[in-house]
């Protein structure tokens, strides 16, 4: 059996015997010897090998170019070389798998954008293998955090025939035929159904007989903003929580953030030195600092008269009742408060029919977390738990209370003050590692336009 780079560069103590397999990074031959870099994914050191003219598969050693899959039996010894504790003295070398001189990873320094074109191969780089390592590790602290803290991880529907955020941006899934498109009720479901916006909804439900519950899933959105920071496909991680008003939300999103950066310094296994070399110098500072203090909460009206006051020029404008932009988001969370930022308390007109009705009768309890370099990370809300102002919320946002029966039912038996919210896990990965660009932390990205892989 071979064994993971990553537990060989672990080793305590000197091996008679390691089998390792990976790929060739590089290789450099003298006239007795060859040099040979190899990489498994399993972290981003390399191991250096050594192989000696005349052991067994040398005659394969020219055909061990950058790319080709190798394997590799030797004596783990302590190394020579600068940079690294251990080298592998081969005693036998096998070829795999050959690679023709066409390898599209020969040279380093490759754009984002050619990358993202060879979707297949990028994880092969350092920069993608580290964002995807981080990606794994992430998940985990996901899980961690909640059940750390016994929530219970639920999985909601893929498939849904209600619209969750209202906002109508969702994938129709239909097995009827285009001239017949229409016929909703000879659709498989027998009506229309789409792809989850949010598995809020549903969440909810479970939250009111679990108390504490997270989901951590894909979610879509047809929505047709071809920015760095939206993606078709993304995962969403949404926790409920039973008995539960919008500052404990505040409390749990901000404590998530926290969680999930502290862990991405203190379990990043080297990954965090490649963002910072090629993506981000100031990361480590920033996520330190992120970690240490508490997040600024602001509520929406105070946030709309800041950025009036600011004297800025901004591309769309602001008053109350519109909507904040990325470019707002960002001069309160960058340039003013210089922190993350949680904004509450939003305009009822701008926001979704469950999000729970304030007493000015004007705002709801909204809120949303904006950081530095992306913006908005976080959406959630405490929920409309009343039945009468649940009602009258889904006439004015044009909803038929008996499609959402189910829900409706939530308020009528046992209802909870409940509240919950939406991580972004791509928007958090940017912020992780400092990726400028949703494409380049998610592994095949779903963008309008650009399905491939
Ligand atoms: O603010 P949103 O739309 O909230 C909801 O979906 C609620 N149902 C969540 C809840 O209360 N349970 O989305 C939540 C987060 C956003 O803050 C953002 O980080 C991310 O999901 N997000 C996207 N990420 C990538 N691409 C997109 N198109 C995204 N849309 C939202
Ligand atoms: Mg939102």
């Amino acid at each position: 059996m071979r064994e993971l780079i990553k537990r060989v560069l672990q080793c305590e103590s000197e091996k008679p015997s390691v089998t390792i397999a990976g790929w060739v990074r590089t290789r450099r031959d003298s006239k007795t010897f060859s040099f040979l870099e190899i990489n498994d994914g399993s972290c981003l050191a390399n191991l250096q090998v050594v192989a000696d003219a005349g052991i067994e598969g040398y005659q394969q050693v020219d055909r061990m170019l950058t790319g080709a899959s190798v394997e590799i039996t030797g004596k783990l010894l302590p190394s020579l070389g600068q940079g690294q504790k251990w080298e592998l003295h081969a005693q036998r070398v096998r070829l795999i798998g050959e690679v023709p001189a066409d390898y599209p990873l020969q040279k380093k320094g490759h754009t984002l954008e050619f990358l993202r074109s060879i979707s297949h191969l990028r994880p092969r780089t350092n920069l993608h293998g580290a964002v995807f390592r981080m990606r794994s590790r992430m998940a985990y602290a996901i899980h961690q955090f909640f059940q750390d803290r016994d929530f219970t991880y639920v999985h909601t529907p893929i498939l849904t025939a209600s619209d969750c955020e209202g906002a109508g941006e969702m994938f129709r899934v239909t097995t009827l035929p285009p001239d017949k498109a229409a016929q909703d009720a000879e659709d498989f479901f027998g009506k229309r159904a789409y792809l989850t916006v949010s598995g809020q909804l549903e969440g909810e439900t479970f939250a009111s007989a679990l108390s504490n519950i997270y989901t951590f899933g894909p979610t879509f959105r047809a929505e047709n903003s071809n920015t760095s920071r939206h993606a078709a496909e993304f995962w969403m991680i949404e926790p409920e929580v039973a008995f539960c008003d919008l500052q404990g939300d505040m409390d749990l999103a901000e404590a998530l953030v926290k969680h999930l950066v502290l862990h991405a310094l203190e379990k990043s296994e080297g990954d965090l030195e490649v963002f910072e070399k090629f993506v981000d110098k100031t990361l480590r500072e920033r996520l330190e600092f992120v970690a240490e203090r508490p997040f600024e909460r602001v509520t929406y009206t105070e946030a709309v008269e800041l950025l009036l006051k600011s004297g800025k020029t901004f591309q769309y404008p602001v008053a109350y009742g519109l909507n904040l932009q990325s470019e707002h988001e960002r001069w309160l969370t960058e340039e003013y408060f210089k922190k993350p930022t949680t904004v509450f308390n939003y305009p009822k007109e701008i926001k979704p029919f469950y999000m729970r009705l304030n007493d000015d009768d004007k705002t709801v309890t909204a809120m949303d977390v904006l950081v530095p370099g992306i913006g908005e990370i976080i959406g959630g809300s405490q929920r409309e738990e009343r039945l009468d102002v649940l009602l009258e919320n889904m006439k004015r946002h044009d909803l038929n209370p008996e499609d959402y029966g189910w829900y409706v039912d939530l308020r009528r038996y046992g209802s909870v003050p409940h509240a919950g919210f939406g991580l972004g896990f791509e928007r958090m990965l940017m912020f992780a590692t400092g990726m400028g660009n949703i494409r380049d932390v998610i592994p095949f990205a779903r963008t309008p336009g650009s399905c491939d892989f």
